[in-house]
C-alpha cells in the first residue's frame, strides 16, 4: 500500500488491471499504522529524558532551577518536566525526519543501507510522530499552566492556559513573547505542510511538492525557539554547543540538496540559460544564504560564541516564564 502511494506520488502510470492506489484517507491511515513502532520509540525516548530531567531537578543540578529557582520541586513541576521532555523528543524526531527528507531530495548517495521506499516510509512516519510530539509538548505546557493557576475559577484557568499556549501573541512575559510564537509557528506550519501529502491528489503533486519544501521553515523555527527559550540550553555550556553542532549536518545536506537536487527540473543552471527564469536570482541567493549558514554554524561551534548566557553566581531575581512574573 505504501509503495503504491509512492508510485502515485511520482506520477507513474498504474498498470492496467491493477487497482488505483488507495485514497488519501487510506494512505494516511496506513502511515499512521506504520508510525506505531516509531511513535513507541519516541515515547520511550521522552520517558528517558523525563527521568533524566526529574533526577537532575531532584539532585539540585537542574539548569531549569538555576534559571527559575522557584521550580526546585520535581514532584510539583513534573508536568513542566514532561513538556520539556516532549520538546526534546520532538526536536530529535524533527532532526531525523528533516535529515531523511534531505537525503531523499538531494544528490542520490551511491549506496543506501535500505531502499528508497523504506527511507520514504520512515520519512513519512517520523514526520507524523514529530507533529504529535510537538503537540504533546505544547499540551503539557498548557496542563502545567492550568495546574499552576490555582487562584482563579476553572473556566478562566483553562482559557488562560489555552491562550498562553496556543494563541499567538497572547503570552506576554519576557523572552516568551518571541519564543512562544516561534514555537507556535513551527507547530501550526508543521500540521498543514506535513499532512498536505495526503491530499496531494486533490491539490496536485506539483503544488504539494512546492509547498512541502517550506517544511524546512518548521525545523528552523523549532531550533530557534529552543535556543531562545530552552532552560536546559540556557547557559553557554556543552548542551548548547551540541545543539548547535547538530545543525551542521542539516545545513550541509540542505546546501547539497539545493546545489544538486535529485529532480533535474529543480537544478539552477546558468543565469539566463534556457527559458526566462524570473526567480533565478532569488534561488541563487537562497543557495548563497545556506552556504553562509554552514560557515556561520562552523564559526559558532569553533568559537563557542553560541548566544548562551553566563551562569549567574546568585539566583536570578526574575524568571523567563509567566509563572514567576504573574
Ligand atoms: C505551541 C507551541 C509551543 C509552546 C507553547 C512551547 C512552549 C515552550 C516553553 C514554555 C519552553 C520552555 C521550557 C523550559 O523551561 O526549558 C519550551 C522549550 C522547548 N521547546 Fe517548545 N513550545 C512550543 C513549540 C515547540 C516546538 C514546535 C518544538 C519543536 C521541536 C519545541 C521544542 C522545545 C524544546 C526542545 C525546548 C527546550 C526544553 C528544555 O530546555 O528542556 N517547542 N517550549
Amino acid at each position: 500500500m505504501l509503495s503504491d502511494a509512492r508510485s502515485d506520488e511520482e506520477g507513474a502510470a498504474v498498470p492496467p488491471g491493477r487497482r488505483r492506489p488507495p485514497g488519501d484517507r487510506l494512505a494516511l491511515r496506513g502511515d499512521l499504522r506504520s508510525a506505531l513502532p516509531d511513535a513507541t520509540a519516541a515515547v520511550v525516548v521522552t520517558a528517558l529524558v523525563f527521568v533524566f530531567l526529574y533526577a537532575r531537578m531532584e539532585s539540585g543540578a537542574s539548569d531549569t532551577v538555576a534559571v527559575m529557582p522557584f521550580m526546585d520541586d520535581p514532584g510539583t513541576y513534573w508536568m513542566y518536566l514532561l513538556s520539556q521532555a516532549f520538546g526534546w523528543s520532538a526536536l530529535l524526531w524533527a532532526w531525523g525526519t528533516v535529515m531523511l527528507g534531505l537525503l531523499l531530495s538531494g544528490p542520490r548517495p551511491a549506496r543506501l543501507p535500505v531502499s528508497r521506499q523504506v527511507l520514504e516510509r520512515w520519512h513519512r512516519t517520523t514526520s507524523l510522530t514529530t507533529t504529535a510530539l510537538m503537540f504533546a509538548h505544547a499540551l503539557m505546557f498548557a496542563a502545567e499552566l492550568v495546574r499552576y493557576e490555582t487562584k482563579v475559577a476553572w473556566a478562566e484557568r483553562l482559557w488562560v492556559a489555552f491562550a498562553d499556549t496556543f494563541v499567538p501573541g497572547w503570552y506576554d512575559s519576557g523572552t516568551g513573547q518571541i519564543a512562544i510564537p516561534l514555537g507556535q509557528g513551527a507547530l501550526y506550519l508543521a500540521i498543514p505542510l506535513g499532512l498536505l501529502f495526503y491530499v496531494r491528489h486533490r491539490i496536485g503533486a506539483n503544488a504539494w511538492r512546492r509547498l512541502h519544501r517550506f517544511v524546512i521553515v518548521v525545523y528552523v523555527l523549532s531550533v530557534w525557539h529552543t535556543l531562545l527559550y530552552g532552560t536546559n540550553v540556557w547557559y553557554g555550556e556543552w548542551p548548547r554547543t551540541v545543539l548547535w553542532l547538530l545543525q551542521l549536518p542539516v545545513a550541509v545536506l540542505l546546501l547539497l540538496r539545493l546545489l544538486r537536487p535529485a529532480r533535474r527540473a529543480e537544478r539552477l543552471g546558468p543565469p539566463g540559460g534556457g527559458a526566462a527564469r524570473p526567480g533565478w536570482w532569488v534561488r541563487a541567493a537562497g543557495r548563497v544564504a545556506v552556504g553562509a549558514v554552514v560557515v556561520g554554524l562552523l564559526i559558532v561551534v569553533v568559537s563557542g560564541r553560541d548566544g548562551g548566557r553566563d551562569r549567574p553566581t546568585h539566583p536570578p531575581a526574575t524568571a523567563p516564564h509567566s509563572q514567576e512574573t504573574d
